[in-house]
């Protein structure tokens, strides 16, 4: 295996993956034959389907849109596995799964009763889960009610992200469990509540082997302003507050992973999760700080089979930029990024070439800019005026413009 296209080892706590690339929790690792068609495209895990200990007060057959344009995925309703659904499916993965690690993803709710909680991670533990994976994150159980009825006063039992921003919660739920299993812990934490990097330090201290970030934002999807009783989608009835995940959350996870790695130090281990759709994010997520990269939204839309062509290309960036391990890709980012007040920015000016111009005007139109005049053939840009911000680079459709840097 160690020849093996898909073998670039990282570790969570004392179990090995073959490689960084987990299906992330959610609808494509629910059921056994997804699982095996994972491992069979290299996978090196799965976190399943979360199991909410016992089945939650908010559970319906999925309603889905995957918003192409914006590159969001949305949805209210899905439900999640009851405790013997996901026990069996542990069982049988565990049975029929040789190279795929299993990793049980589950939940309870925040409070006195840790009871639902270590049972849990006892049965999981028998069951054969090789990791736990507690769910501090789902934005759409407690979190979502909470938002949407901002005001009233009824106060429910805390669970998945109202949870996961509660540093005492967070604490609580991972000591105790730490009592009943030696299976390594994930902490799957939330970005709600803008305390990601300081709870994920209270879930390595209190003994998680890992915290994977992100999880689904919660948002309030396009709406049909002529129509706007009807939501985005089929079979369902009202609006609701969605969870997104997808492209267009990458920026905010790679954010989360970053904060977290320049909190918690080198040592613990993140699964970068969020928008990871390309070898190039997932190379991004490590830059980051990221030891194993969780895809969700990407195996929605495109299966597993992906993943080939990813360590392909994987393996030739490697060997062009001379990195031997994964570890060689973290947290090359984190000296990178420089806080704002380090910033250096340089003299120069926009310029057009009148040989591609169309003078078609759209670069007149920019707001903020007065550096622009049309000529009869083409647009000029008066250096004098022009900041340099390059946003007409960007609006012009024929490429016309570039930018004469003045230190050269
Ligand atoms: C439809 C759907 C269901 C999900 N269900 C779960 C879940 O059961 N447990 C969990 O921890 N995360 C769940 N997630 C969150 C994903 O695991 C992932 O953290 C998030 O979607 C961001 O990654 P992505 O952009 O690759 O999807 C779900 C996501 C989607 C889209
Ligand atoms: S770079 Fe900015 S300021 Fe300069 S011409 Fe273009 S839009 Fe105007
Ligand atoms: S947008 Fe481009 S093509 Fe159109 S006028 Fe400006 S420079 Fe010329």
């Amino acid at each position: 295996m160690k020849d093996s296209l898909f073998y670039l080892p990282v570790k969570i706590g004392n179990v090995e993956l073959k490689n960084p690339f987990i299906v992330a929790s959610g609808p494509t690792a629910k059921r056994i034959d997804q699982l095996k068609l994972a491992e069979k495209c290299g996978w090196s895990a799965a976190s399943i389907k979360q199991t909410f200990n016992p089945l939650p007060y908010i559970n319906y057959q999925p309603r889905y849109r995957w918003l192409k344009k914006e590159k969001v995925h949305v949805f209210t309703a899905e439900y999640r596995l009851n405790m013997e659904q996901g026990l069996r499916l542990v069982e049988e993965a565990r049975k029929k799964c040789k190279e795929l690690v299993v990793i049980a993803n589950y939940s309870y709710v925040a409070g006195q009763d840790i009871d639902g909680w270590l049972d849990a991670a006892r049965r999981f533990d028998s069951a054969g889960a090789q990791i736990l994976e507690l769910n501090l994150c789902c934005p759409n159980m407690s979190f979502n009610v909470d938002i949407s009825e901002r005001g009233k006063k009824e106060v429910r039992p805390s669970s998945g992200a109202s949870m996961g921003q509660d540093e005492d919660a967070v604490r609580w739920v991972i000591e105790n469990t730490r009592k009943v299993t030696r299976l390594p812990l994930i902490a799957k934490i939330t970005p709600e509540g803008g305390r990601i990097s300081e709870v994920s330090k209270v879930a390595f201290e209190s003994g998680a082997a890992a915290v994977s970030s992100v999880a689904n934002r919660l948002g309030i999807p396009a709406i049909d302003v002529w129509n706007y009783k009807k939501p985005i989608y089929n079979l369902q009835g009202q609006n609701t507050m969605a969870c997104l995940s997808g492209p267009w959350i990458k920026p905010l996870a790679l954010r989360d992973v970053f904060e977290i790695r320049k909190l918690v130090g080198p040592e613990p281990h993140i699964n970068g999760t969020g928008g990871v759709a390309s070898m190039e994010d997932a190379v991004q997520m490590m830059m980051c700080g990221a030891d194993s990269i969780g895809v969700c939204t990407h195996t929605m839309i495109a299966g597993f089979g992906f993943l080939e062509k990813w360590m392909k290309s994987l393996r030739d960036y490697m060997k062009t930029m001379g990195f031997q391990t994964a570890r060689d890709m973290r947290d090359l980012l984190l000296t990178e990024i420089k806080p704002a007040s380090e910033l250096t920015v340089w003299a120069g000016y926009a310029q057009v070439d009148p040989e591609k111009c169309s003078a078609c005007g759209l670069c007149l139109e920019i707001g903020h800019c007065n550096a622009i005049v049309l000529t009869d053939a083409s647009a000029e840009i008066d250096p004098g005026l022009c900041q340099g911000c390059s946003t007409c680079i960007d609006i012009c459709p024929k490429k016309a413009i570039w930018m004469a840097d003045k230190r050269i």
